[in-house]
């Protein structure tokens, strides 16, 4: 039995932007002797594991990264298969979302993504876009380097259009530029699978998360894993640079 970490969850200190990258399928497959696609079809048990546990505990936003520019290298057969998991899932999880008030968003090159896909995720994020307990970012065919420099790209071409002066590029326009325009900065970023790296997620966007790592496969991801992951994040002290006296004051 897992120790129960939702009832140490301090309901005043929440991360409200929960980003994960979900590794870890292949290995845990593999280890089962089974091919490397078992892996991805038994992750998205654990992705409905963590959108449910944001809504009991009440996370605003929550990011996963489902498919990076990179994963594209990936031999045919896998890329196809994760397709069409996207498809089926999104087909079988509409009205659960709904229902839920959960509000569907994506990241990431989404033209890149095989046509089929592309419109069943339109029907999703039309259908949920009015929903307000939840909003979940699938971040997809996403690499964050190629997200900035489009925003370099589109911000040049305002200047050069005099839209925009140049002493007028602050942070703001930047942010307001990205795939996540409409997101808060992210505060807890959770990798799995043991791997200790970003792999082009979000870079802009992490600048301050806390950063979780663990060992467990995304395959084994539940509830609980997520609710320790929280604990463990509240358990720490955020700075922003200031002295731990400064923070200290501010919570008096
Ligand atoms: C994460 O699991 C899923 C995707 C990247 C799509 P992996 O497929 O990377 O699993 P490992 O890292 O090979 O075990
Ligand atoms: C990162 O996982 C991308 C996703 C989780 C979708 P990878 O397994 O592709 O990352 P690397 O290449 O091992 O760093
Ligand atoms: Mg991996």
């Amino acid at each position: 039995m897992m120790e129960d970490f939702k009832s140490q969850i301090n309901a005043d200190n929440l991360p409200n932007h929960i980003a994960i990258i979900m590794d870890g399928n292949g290995r845990w497959a593999e280890m089962k002797g089974k091919p490397r696609v078992y892996g991805h079809k038994n992750g998205v048990t654990s992705v409905k594991e963590v959108i449910e546990g944001c809504r009991e505990i009440g996370v605003n936003y929550l990011t996963l990264y489902a498919f990076s520019t990179e994963n594209w290298n990936r031999p045919k057969m896998e890329v196809r298969t994760l397709m069409a998991l996207l498809v089926s899932s999104l087909r079988k999880e509409l009205n659960t979302l709904v229902k839920n008030n959960i509000k569907l968003n994506t990241i990431g090159n989404i033209e890149n993504l095989p046509e089929k896909a592309q419109v069943e995720l339109a029907e999703v994020v039309e259908k949920t876009k009015n929903n307000a307990s939840l909003t979940l970012t699938l971040a997809l065919s996403y690499g964050s380097r190629e997200e900035i420099v489009n925003v370099i790209r589109n911000i040049s071409k305002k200047v050069v259009n005099n839209q925009i002066a140049l002493e007028e590029i602050n942070e703001n326009i930047i942010n307001n530029h990205l795939y996540t325009f409409s997101l808060p900065d992210v505060d807890l970023l959770i990798r799995t699978s043991g791997e200790k790296r970003i792999s082009n997620f979000l870079l802009w966007q992490i600048a301050y998360a806390e950063l979780y790592f663990t060992d467990t496969l995304w395959p084994d991801f539940r509830k609980e894993n997520l609710f320790n992951a929280i604990v463990n994040y509240q358990h720490r002290e955020r700075r922003f640079g200031k002295t731990s006296q400064q923070i200290e004051k501010i919570n008096d």
